[in-house]
């Protein structure tokens, strides 16, 4: 079937958010920053890696969450259970890892040396007979729920999450279990910056009306082209606080020169390519309409994990607001492991070219943010294709006024 592109429809199926303008004091205002804090980044679950970064007992990752300065500790025990923990030794309060990451048996506290296992568990104190009050079973590190959904480890900071991971991920996790997550071994790594508001920047991956515009010199035609002109969407699907966009791939579509070469040698089609990878069966939930012409899906994990997935390879974008117009932004990609140095070409081709798009991105979002901050913008008007952007608009409000409903 092929993508329904002609007609304005999508924002109609979901009568409850309206097709009006929203205000835009969200996208700035210091005191709704806070709030948010609170209720999203405090309740969510976040998502910090994967399991193949830590596969054996005593591996270990630490985490830095700079929305809250903090610091976790994330390890595989000796049960093959992984469990997190805030990285604060319990004497005094040091950091018990240093590393970002590594395998021990063992954490000691580079400041007095007091010890804990791979469980938490309080496991030596130097010269503990001079303590006056030492509970060991109570000075362990502090742990933080943690779970995992198709490899991906999530973790909640409230001290008792409103819902288990699967409740909070519902439809939208069910419906993309299956995809080979696993396979995509062969990672790269961005990080920077942008000074913005973190859902500025998680919008900005979830419309293509954007594309044949400020892309037109990188991403160029592959999402678009003469019968999609103005980046029109195949189909956004809202499942709870989480939505998904499936994007148009320009199936006539002529690399240019390096491209040709570099698509012939990806591992897996490449992202920008529009290629699909037989061998991969979709679920459900990914091309949800089974269009011919798609190329990939901008899945969002509500709040601030984005995963961008075509059939042969995937990467995400996270989101860890600084402030109300700072955000760290980390964009991840997972390929299928190379076998071979033209292979390899094909992959370092795709990490070049999606990272000058997203460069276009993020200054674009600092002269929004701009605009916001100065007051000269006071509302947002949606076209019917940046349906998610309504949505996460809507989402957000409704999380913050829950929450603070109930308090
Ligand atoms: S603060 Fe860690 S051993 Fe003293
Ligand atoms: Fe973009």
């Amino acid at each position: 079937m092929s993508a329904q592109l002609s007609s304005a429809d999508l924002t109609l199926r979901y009568p409850e958010l309206g097709t009006g303008p929203v205000p835009t004091d969200i996208y700035w205002q210091p005191e709704f920053y806070e709030r948010e804090l609170d209720a999203i980044f405090r309740r969510a679950w976040l998502c910090l890696g994967r399991v193949e970064e830590i596969p054996e007992p005593g591996d270990y990752l630490v985490k830095e969450i700079q929305t809250f300065d903090m610091s976790i500790l994330v390890v595989k025990g000796k049960d093959a259970e992984i469990r997190a923990f805030h990285n604060v030794c319990q004497h005094r309060g040091n950091h018990v890892e240093l590393k970002p990451n590594g395998n021990c048996q063992v954490f000691r506290c580079p400041f007095h040396g007091w010890a804990y296992g791979l469980d938490g568990k309080l496991a030596g104190v130097p010269d503990a007979e001079a303590f006056y009050d030492l509970r060991r079973e109570e000075k362990g590190l502090l742990p933080i729920h943690l779970d995992i959904w198709e490899g991906f480890i999530f973790i909640n900071l409230s001290e008792q999450p409103d819902a288990t991971l699967e409740e909070f991920l519902g439809e939208h996790g069910r419906d993309l279990v299956g995809y080979p997550f696993h396979l995509g071994t062969s990672t790269f790594e961005y990080q920077g910056v942008v000074k913005c508001n973190w859902k500025c920047m998680v919008d900005s991956f979830c419309e293509t009306y954007h594309v044949p515009v400020l892309h037109k010199n990188s991403v160029t035609d592959t999402l678009a082209g003469p019968n999609n002109p103005f980046g029109r969407l195949i189909d956004v699907r809202l499942k709870g606080p989480h939505r998904t966009s499936s994007v148009v791939g320009n199936m006539s579509y002529q690399p240019n020169p390096v491209q040709g070469l570099a698509f012939q040698y990806a591992p897996g089609p490449s992202i920008t390519s529009g290629n699909i990878d037989e061998s991969v069966t979709l679920p459900k939930g990914l091309n949800e309409t089974r269009a011919d012409n798609w190329s990939l899906d901008s899945t969002v994990f509500f709040p601030n994990l984005i995963m961008v997935i075509g059939s042969g390879m995937y990467f995400t974008h996270q989101m860890w607001p600084l402030g109300p117009n700072e955000v760290v932004w980390q964009m991840r990609g997972y390929l299928r492991a190379a076998s071979n140095a033209a292979q390899r070409f094909g992959q370092e081709n795709s990490l070049v070219e999606l990272r000058d798009a997203v460069l276009e991105d993020g200054n674009t979002l600092e002269r929004i943010q701009r605009s916001l901050n100065q007051g000269l913008i006071k509302e947002f008007i949606f076209h019917d294709h940046e349906l998610a952007l309504r949505h996460h608009y809507h989402t957000v409000i409704e999380w913050v006024e829950r929450y603070e409903s109930v308090r």
